[in-house]
């Protein structure tokens, strides 16, 4: 591998491990130290800005030119981060930013956050990790300290990127610190910051875990020091794997609840006020981001080197990975009850980002939505306003444009899905032609079926309001693609027949009346208030169980 030129950093006389260690302390003590970040996304721009925030000279480390261009500008290519964090950083000289790798001799700490997907066999894919620190064993010096971010199985650190710098002819641990700390970055989350939340670190060694500790100290309100590199890798992994796991048994319950005619919003909601021992976690459409639907695979496969099964990892994935399907079944029979088959149906998907208010579409499940209503022959079309067009990606291309967000325009589908609860989706101006509600439970009767259908469901009466009032917004605790309300809509101007059904409501319909819609919305989508109509129905319901548990008792004391 080709060394860059000698940096001013090379030609100093060397010094002692220990001597070298001191004087990165110091410069991180003195804020003098340059640090450079590599990758410039979605997790690279915020941590570059909070260093420099703190006080240090940051160096921004990119392949995709565009990026470093737009930050030599001083411009955020990210919704949610703020231009004039960047402008600022940029005009006091804080932040630069180049594809130069060769300026990594510059700095005193690099700090490595590329991506880290998943192949198409859903292995790991660590070569961006690999390249990066081939790029730095390159122009490694002595007395720099290395850190990965890139979220990863346990191991990377000292097995894969320790012997990469090492190539570089210095050695471990007398010429170089390395360390693994966690990214913990929640896009879009209000609370939490990037400074604010407490930062895990483990070097390879105790020097290692002082010196990265001492760095991210300097910038962040608290650091989290653990005992190894592979500790703060798994801890990544265990905070992820238990995010997986208890969204897909939430989204299993609602599946099962949903056929028991119990609402799972309403148990959730019931359960949370338990003070202690619960956690909320809500259903959802599937996983979207960068983190959840991809990091789990990463200890499953690194633990059958170790002949070890991750059983709950799969079976959460299985769950998880089946919920776009549910939807578009769930569309399709919500069609039916209008009599309109899927196929050739106008269906309008609400939402690419997989989460809502924020520009990332990375592994949305609304882009499996769409191919799934369209591989059944439905004509869709999507609404996002962070997504004018549907990127091309590495296993979707759409070939679509977002349509407005317009009443007149929701009003010409037979069904639309919210995707994701974009502030944007929540003018209820835009539903005035979607009479939304929130789908009743619907309990499988074995008795008294008919009876049951007649009244377990009520369309809105007149004047209801398809979205409910802010009012009503529970302050969900956000979470990437777990936070998910489902509603079920019907038709437009409902006759005035409160009280009915919208399976007896849709059937009194004219074959070429307007739109119904299958409707769900992520964190933040106001709660359905508990109008009348669902009120009652929610009693009616309670009221036929009760009388049926009524008659099997009276029946067995009839029989003792
Ligand atoms: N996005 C999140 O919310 C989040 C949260 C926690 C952890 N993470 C983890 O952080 C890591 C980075 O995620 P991200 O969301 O910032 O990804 P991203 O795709 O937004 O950013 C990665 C950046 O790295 C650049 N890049 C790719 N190869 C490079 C190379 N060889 N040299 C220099 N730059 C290169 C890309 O151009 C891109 O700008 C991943 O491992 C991810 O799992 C992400």
């Amino acid at each position: 591998m080709q060394r860059a030129p000698a940096s001013a950093h090379d030609q100093r006389p060397p010094v002692s491990t220990h001597e070298a260690h001191r004087a990165l302390l110091s410069r991180i003590e003195s804020r003098s130290a340059r640090v450079g970040v590599v990758g410039q996304g979605y997790v690279g721009l915020p941590l570059a800005l909070v260093f420099t925030e703190a006080g240090f000279s940051v160096l921004g480390f990119d392949v995709d030119p565009k990026k470093i261009e737009a930050i030599q500008r001083g411009e955020s290519y990210i919704e949610h981060i703020g231009a004039d964090r960047v402008r600022r950083a940029v005009a006091a000289g804080k932040l630069a930013a180049t594809t130069d790798f060769d300026r990594i001799a510059e700095c005193d700490a690099v700090i490595i956050c590329v991506p880290t997907p998943l192949g198409e066999h859903r292995e790991p894919d660590n070569s961006f990790i690999h390249c990066t620190a081939r790029a730095i064993a390159a122009r490694l010096r002595r007395g720099q300290l290395v850190v990965l971010e890139s979220t990863t199985y346990p191991g990377t650190t000292d097995e894969e990127v320790l012997p990469i710098l090492e190539t570089s002819g210095l050695k471990w641990p007398d010429d170089f610190s390395l360390a693994f700390s966690p990214e913990r970055e929640d896009p879009g989350n209000e609370r939490f910051s990037t400074r604010s939340i407490p930062k895990v670190v483990g070097g390879v060694n105790p020097a290692s875990t002082e010196v990265a500790a001492a760095l991210y100290g300097a910038a962040l309100e608290k650091v989290v020091p653990v005992s190894s590199a592979r500790v703060a890798e798994s801890c990544k992994l265990l905070e992820n794997i238990f995010r997986s796991i208890n969204i897909a048994l939430v989204n299993e319950l609602k599946m099962t609840f949903g056929r028991m005619g119990i609402d799972v919003w309403e148990v959730i909601e019931a359960a949370k006020t338990k003070p202690f021992g619960f956690m909320p976690f809500y259903p959802g459409p599937g996983l979207g981001g960068h983190c959840i639907p991809l990091d789990p695979f990463y200890l499953s496969w690194k633990a059958a080197e170790y002949g070890a099964f991750t059983r709950f990892i799969e079976l959460a994935g299985e769950i998880n990975t089946q919920m776009p399907r549910y939807v578009v079944r769930k569309v399709a029979e919500g069609l039916n009850e209008d009599r309109k088959p899927l196929k050739g149906s106008r269906v309008l998907v609400l939402g690419l980002s997989y989460k809502a208010n924020i520009d990332d579409d990375r592994e949305s499940p609304s882009y499996e939505i769409l191919e799934l209503l369209r591989e059944a022959g439905a004509r869709i079309d999507y609404c996002d306003p962070h997504f004018p067009i549907a990127r091309k990606g590495r296993k979707h291309d759409l070939g679509l444009a977002s349509v407005p967000c317009k009443a007149d325009v929701f009003a010409q589908y037979d069904a639309v899905v919210v995707a994701t609860a974009h502030d944007s989706f929540k003018d209820r101006a835009l539903y005035r032609d979607v009479a939304l509600f929130h789908q009743p439970p619907r309990p499988r009767m074995r008795r008294h079926t008919r009876r049951s259908k007649r009244s377990c469901a009520s369309a809105p009466g007149p004047g209801s309001s398809p979205v409910p009032p802010d009012s009503s917004v529970p302050t969900w605790s956000s979470t990437c693609c777990g936070s998910t309300r489902w509603w079920w809509g019907s038709t437009t101007s409902p006759p005035a027949r409160g009280g009915i059904s919208p399976m007896s409501w849709s059937r009194s319909r004219p074959s070429s009346g307007p739109a119904s819609a299958w409707t769900r919305a992520t964190s933040g989508m106001p709660a359905p208030a508990l109008g009348p109509a669902r009120a009652q129905t929610w009693c009616s319901t309670r009221q036929r169980w009760g009388r049926s548990h009524d008659r099997s008792r009276t029946r067995a004391r009839r029989t003792k």
